[in-house]
């Protein structure tokens, strides 16, 4: 089957000018008018249906609240769809997002073909065709790949307009295509991380996202596990070595061109975590869930696809992307509690429990992104349950040193739209790895913060106090249910927020 390759586009026209199948306009609850006659053009039939609708309560215009009605003839859309926005002054990049998605849904579900969305008046257009863009394409994104029946969830359209009250068409069609490359970067990530760990072991992982970056125009360099052993790389040997699957570290090396080309400055290491499946290995985790493990490398995907699309957006700074990856098993070849192994940078660690691989794999890491030059670094990782005793799964932890690098990221996530919260590295928690035979344990057990401490190892591992922030994905990689925005599953979370920090190096 040829697959249809979905249009994007952006036009600066009254909405009732614009043919599609269904035309999404975003009520708010607060409009003044009940209904919604702020719309440039909306008809007297139209306005008195959405009134009567609203007075009666039969849609208030919540959140994701839909109210679709034929068009009359004053249109040239085939049927409006109000979609409620929730209230006005409280609409963030993520919330938009969502909005958009939820209409994507909507449309996906209908088998609509052609859809546009009007963005109203009193917003910046730019961004927020964007976003809106971004958050169409996320319906794209196909959760159910191994099912028989192909068509249970609908069909996303062919056609999807943003629409704008005024301005710049050239302008607007860059800025749609801009957040088109983001919200394909999210499902791609959602992708690589609801694949089956059966399917994507670290070879395959390594492969696809070899293919990836070669087809974004980066360096891609698959370091296979003698280059490993090459490099010393212990802990991420240490790991891989119950599994039958060898170990992979995939780099993805961005050089921008051009007369914008930053050739000094930032040179951002982009790390994350690729642990195919988790589980646990001889500290085995129990059975209830373990399913779930195989998004354990949600965070390397996240890199991936952000370095991917940092290219195609022509980033202005240099970016690294360097993803360990590895499956974590129990078997006659495992690591066990009690073992030390030897990291590529010569500290030992004490192995106290099996289960906590993330840290292990993600200290050789750092320690090869600085070895290829990244001068400031960010690492994504689904690390500790922990951080989702801790925030749940609302918000990403964030931690990191200095201070100002570690605001920079929150600044970059908050306008990206991904929800982090920052938890605090005080010395006192480095105590909690102390190891009596070792450099550092690699668990420290009772004390809590067990995300803090995670943070900590990392820390171990980052030199000459070069700055350095962590991301724990582990309550926000996956959504434990569905949603009108997102079906259960990979959530793609951080992408965005690493977009945006290739772009701008946070500025
Ligand atoms: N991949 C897990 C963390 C995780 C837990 C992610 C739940 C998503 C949901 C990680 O490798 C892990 O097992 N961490 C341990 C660390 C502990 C042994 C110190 C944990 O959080 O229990
Ligand atoms: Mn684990
Ligand atoms: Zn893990």
């Amino acid at each position: 089957m040829v697959m249809q390759v979905p249009q994007f586009d952006g036009v600066v026209t009254p909405a009732a000018d614009v043919a599609v199948d269904m035309l999404f306009v975003p009520v708010f609850q607060d409009d003044a008018d009940a209904s919604v006659a702020g719309v440039s053009g909306l008809d007297a039939a139209t306005a008195g249906w959405i009134g009567q609708a609203r007075a009666s309560g039969e849609f208030r215009a919540k959140l994701y609240e839909f109210f679709i009605v034929p068009a009359t003839s004053g249109w040239k859309a085939r049927r409006l769809a109000f979609v409620g926005a929730g209230k006005r002054a409280e609409i963030t990049p993520e919330r938009l997002r969502k909005i958009a998605a939820s209409c994507g849904y909507t449309a996906r579900l209908r088998l609509v073909t052609s859809a546009a969305i009007l963005i109203r008046d009193g917003f910046e257009p730019l961004a927020f065709a964007s976003t809106v863009a971004d958050g169409l394409s996320a319906a794209e994104f196909d959760s159910g790949v191994y099912k028989a029946d192909q068509t249970s969830e609908g069909r996303f359209p062919e056609q999807l307009i943003v629409i704008v009250p005024g301005g710049d068409r050239a302008a607007l069609q860059a800025a749609v295509l801009r957040g088109r490359v983001i919200g394909d970067a999210a499902n791609q990530a959602r992708m690589l991380a609801n694949e089956p760990a059966n399917v994507l072991t670290p070879r395959e992982f390594a492969t696809r996202v070899q293919a990836m970056g070669v087809a974004a125009g980066l360096t891609v360099d698959v370091l296979d596990d003698t280059r490993l052993r090459e490099l010393g790389m212990g802990l991420l040997l240490g790991v891989a070595q119950g599994s039958a699957e060898p170990a992979r570290l995939v780099v993805l090396r961005y050089e921008p061109a051009g007369p914008h080309a930053a050739k000094t400055g930032p040179v951002l290491g982009l790390v994350g975590k690729g642990v195919t499946f988790d589980t646990g290995g001889i500290s085995i985790k129990p059975a209830e869930g373990m399913d779930r493990m195989k998004d354990d490398m949600a965070g390397g995907a996240a890199v991936a696809a952000a370095v991917c699309a940092i290219a195609k957006l022509g980033g202005p700074h240099r970016v690294i992307g360097v993803i360990p990856m590895v499956e974590n098993m129990p078997s006659g070849t495992a690591i066990r509690p009690g073992d030390v192994l030897t990291a590529a940078n010569g500290a030992t660690v004490e192995i106290t429990n099996t289960d906590a691989e993330g840290r292990l794999i993600l200290a050789d890491a750092l320690w090869y992104a600085q070895q290829l030059g990244a001068t400031h670094l960010i690492d994504v990782a689904t690390l500790t349950g922990a951080c989702v005793v801790a925030l749940g799964k609302t918000a990403s932890g964030l931690m990191g040193a200095p201070d100002a690098w570690v605001d920079t990221i929150r600044t970059v996530a908050g306008r990206a739209g991904d929800r982090v919260w920052p938890l605090p590295l005080f010395d006192e928690y480095r105590e909690q790895l102390k190891s009596e035979i070792a450099d550092m344990i690699n668990a420290a057990s009772g004390r809590g913060a067990g995300a803090i401490t995670a943070a900590w190892f990392l820390r171990e591992f980052v030199t000459n106090d070069r700055p350095w922030a962590h991301l724990d994905i582990a309550g926000t990689a996956w959504s434990e249910e569905r949603k009108a925005y997102q079906p259960k599953g990979a959530t793609g979370a951080a992408v965005r927020t690493l977009i945006d920090l290739g772009m701008t190096a946070g500025a």
